[in-house]
């Protein structure tokens, strides 16, 4: 992909939100050790979920991307695994309902252990303590022992993560995925009492669910009905990780990311000319950008050229994350941008990131309406000018966690308190985050008219 290009190429470059490790010795054994195990992922996988984000680019398919903020070892389970696997297939069935286009479904899973920070220090009570950066750099206890970065705790990450794909690869394929055991977990939600708005749209699923049996299609006939095509992503945050599980593909000779499908680099990490930008241009992996309200056209231009210098349809997702109400004076802008490039991206919304406040009670929250909002801001704007909301990007679990307020099952601030279990950021509960599936269906359906009225 890149000429002249080495893994390694990122150390020469400025280095942020990275710890310093103390102990040089131990960080290069533990380097060495990581780059003789197997890779997560292969290089097929990678380019064939490039090859559909494509597609979403185009509006033949859209982007379900969702899952922990962080993920923890901690809350590292079978459970907790299944739980946020099937929350994202019920998802997926709404919104290939809404849609009428393959959903394509990547897990924030499997690696998505380093956090940015937005100070280096914490203080708590008196005393001033590093940052907590993620399981996978130091620990979340407060105390100076945990907050020193351990190396060793890459090759607890590298275990997590293989441990975690080899089930969510068993559910995709093992019978968990089959469309109608999806869809009648589904449409237990839309009979609760509160969800009446979404029981039409579920009784249409069984409606056509039905037809296609009474036709002969059903999950004996029809393999991709019984199972599904799964994909992990996280940020390429922690570099010495990422450079030791790169790998070259075998078939066309390029550098692929072994820790993932998919990466993606951060907002505070989008330096044009930074370590995070030149360790992902180097390799073949769909790449996301995160852009918010400080992306500038000129750095936009910079970066779509450097992370996709062909112009590879699939290969970059811009993630907008501006706010609700801020979606508006940012969103036209870089969308004019792209256009002036002629650049192939795929526009996806994570109305997550720009959303999150402090309740009273101290706990960072989101409200589910401001998420909602975004995300109807995201849909009006390319409407408007004419381009292609392809995808959505969440912060969320499977679990019955009181993290964001609001929602049908409404969680005050005051609930906060009750199973605030994030290791970082603030997540969408099981029933916020299907609640959710079903309004962005709404908003999907009217994309597909749209287009289908000016095809007319
Ligand atoms: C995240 O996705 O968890 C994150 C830190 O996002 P951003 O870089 O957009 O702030
Ligand atoms: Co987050």
């Amino acid at each position: 992909m890149t000429k002249g290009w080495s893994k390694s190429d990122w150390r020469a470059k400025a280095r942020i939100q990275m710890p310093d490790y103390p102990d040089t010795a131990a960080l290069n054994a533990v380097e060495a050790q990581l780059a003789k195990y197997p890779p997560l992922v292969f290089a097929g996988e990678a380019r064939r979920l490039k090859k559909q984000l494509g597609l979403a680019a185009e509006g033949r398919a859209f982007l379900l991307q969702g899952g922990d903020c962080a993920e923890s070892f901690a809350e590292f389970s079978a459970d907790n695994i299944r739980d946020t696997f099937r929350v994202m297939l019920q998802m997926a069935v709404v919104l290939t309902f809404g849609a009428k286009v393959p959903v394509i479904k990547v897990g924030r899973m499997a690696g998505q252990f380093a956090k940015p920070r937005s100070a280096g220090t914490e203080v708590v009570g008196g005393q001033e303590l590093p940052s907590y950066r993620g399981d996978i750099i130091n620990g979340f206890d407060f105390t100076p022992e945990a907050r020193v970065p351990d190396p060793q705790r890459m090759l607890q990450a590298y275990t997590q993560a293989a441990a975690s794909l080899n089930l969510l690869r068993a559910f995709s394929t093992g019978g968990f995925a089959d469309i109608h055991r999806v869809h009648s977990w589904t449409l237990g939600f839309a009979e609760s009492d509160k969800a009446e708005r979404y029981r039409e749209i579920s009784n249409r699923i069984s409606d056509a669910l039905d037809f296609m049996n009474a036709a002969g299609i059903n999950s004996d006939t029809a393999h991709s009905l019984s199972t599904v095509d799964f994909y992990t992503s996280h940020e390429a945050l922690l570099l010495e990780y990422e450079e030791a599980l790169c790998r070259i593909d075998s078939i066309t000779g390029q550098p692929v990311a072994g820790s993932g499908h998919m990466i993606w680099i951060g907002d505070r990490t989008r330096q044009p000319d930074g370590a995070h930008v030149e360790f992902a241009r180097g390799v073949l992996n769909p790449v996301g950008l995160k852009c918010g309200p400080t992306t500038t056209a000129e750095d936009l231009k910079l970066l779509m050229a450097k992370l996709n210098p062909a112009n590879e349809a699939g290969r970059l997702t811009l993630i907008a994350r501006f706010g609700a109400g801020k979606v508006g004076d940012n969103l036209p802008r870089l969308i004019r941008t792209v256009r002036e490039e002629g650049a192939n991206v795929l526009w996806t919304c994570d109305p997550m990131h720009g959303n999150t406040i402090k309740a009273a009670s101290g706990y960072k929250t989101r409200p589910f309406e401001s998420v909602l909002r975004e995300v109807r801001e995201f849909f009006a704007i390319h409407k408007a000018e004419g381009t292609i909301p392809g995808g959505v990007h969440f912060e969320m679990t499977g679990k019955d966690v009181t993290e964001c307020t609001g929602g049908l099952r409404a969680v005050t601030d005051e609930d906060l308190s009750d199973r605030y279990h994030t290791a970082c950021d603030p997540r969408l509960n099981a029933s916020q985050s299907l609640e959710l599936a079903f309004l962005v269906a709404e908003e999907l359906s009217s994309r597909r008219d749209g287009a289908r009225r000016m095809a007319l």
